[in-house]
């Protein structure tokens, strides 16, 4: 039996590539809502909904349970999937907010995420819950999602984006960032470039599958084994998911999602 793993979109292949490389012998069923991605710019409510058809799509496939990719989902929707999988959901942004908060040494913590994901303010809320007092800085980055989903991940652009972006935690001279997004491990470069090396930088695909690995998720598996869906398999999926999964996707299903599926 799979663990599946949900994302809006593509950009949850970063961290398949990550669960890959932590947990080798686990069986994934990936799931990307490509036909209403992004989710990260529409209401708490629209996501929970899309959340909730999401999580009765795996319940039919019979996955064992949920790592949700998705911080957008993983922030405003995690408890509509524990509702059809109690105590077998993951969600990305506990184990980010573990990570900075053991990074961090002393503050302020930056954390950037879709505006829905930094609107809800799950980041700061629980690291203030952990560390009560740190500064936190938090920052919607739109524009990151789409320059990451065209390849425009260094040199000039991303670097302006990234700077008018990051200028409020350069002035308060943050000592980690978490990066509270799907798409941006594909930014680290420009990140750390705009950064400088102090700051330390909080993966939350990496810190989910560390957090997999620790709860024990595929452990004595041996056998691997992917299967890969999306609600709408049009434009440029294929190449564009080469990129943040870091090889091609083999074979590529096309699911229907909603209250009629
Ligand atoms: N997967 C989303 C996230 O991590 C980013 C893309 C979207 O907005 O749907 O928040």
């Amino acid at each position: 039996m799979s663990w599946g793993v949900f994302d809006s979109g593509v950009g949850g292949l970063t961290v398949v590539r990550a669960l890959r490389e932590a947990l080798p012998g686990v069986r994934l069923a990936y799931l990307g809502d490509t036909a209403r991605v992004p989710y990260g710019i529409r209401s708490v409510e629209t996501v929970r909904r899309y959340a909730a058809e999401a999580a009765r799509f795996f319940a039919r496939d019979g996955v064992r349970g949920l790592i949700v990719a998705c911080n957008t989902a993983s922030a405003v929707a995690l408890d509509v999937f524990e509702e059809v999988f109690p105590g077998k959901v993951l969600g990305v942004v506990e184990p980010g907010v573990e990570e900075a908060v053991a990074a961090t040494r002393g503050g302020p913590i930056g954390v950037i995420g879709t505006p829905a994901t930094i609107r809800s303010d799950a980041y700061g809320t629980r690291i203030r819950e952990r560390l009560p007092g740190v500064g936190v800085i938090s920052v919607a980055c739109p524009l990151f999602v789409p320059l990451a989903e065209e390849g425009w991940t260094r040199g000039e652009v991303p670097r302006l984006v990234a700077e008018h972006y990051l200028a409020p935690m350069i002035e308060a001279r943050i000592d980690t960032l978490v990066l509270g997004c799907t798409h941006y491990p594909l930014l680290k470069p420009v990140l750390r470039e705009v950064l400088g090396e102090g700051v330390r930088l909080v993966d939350s695909a990496e810190a989910v599958a560390r957090a997999a690995a620790r709860l024990g998720i595929g452990a004595g598996e041996t056998g691997g084994g992917e299967r890969f869906s999306v609600t709408d398999a049009g434009g440029s999926f294929r190449e564009v998911a080469a990129r943040f999964l870091g090889r091609e996707i083999p074979v590529l299903e096309t699911v229907h999602l909603g209250p009629a599926a």
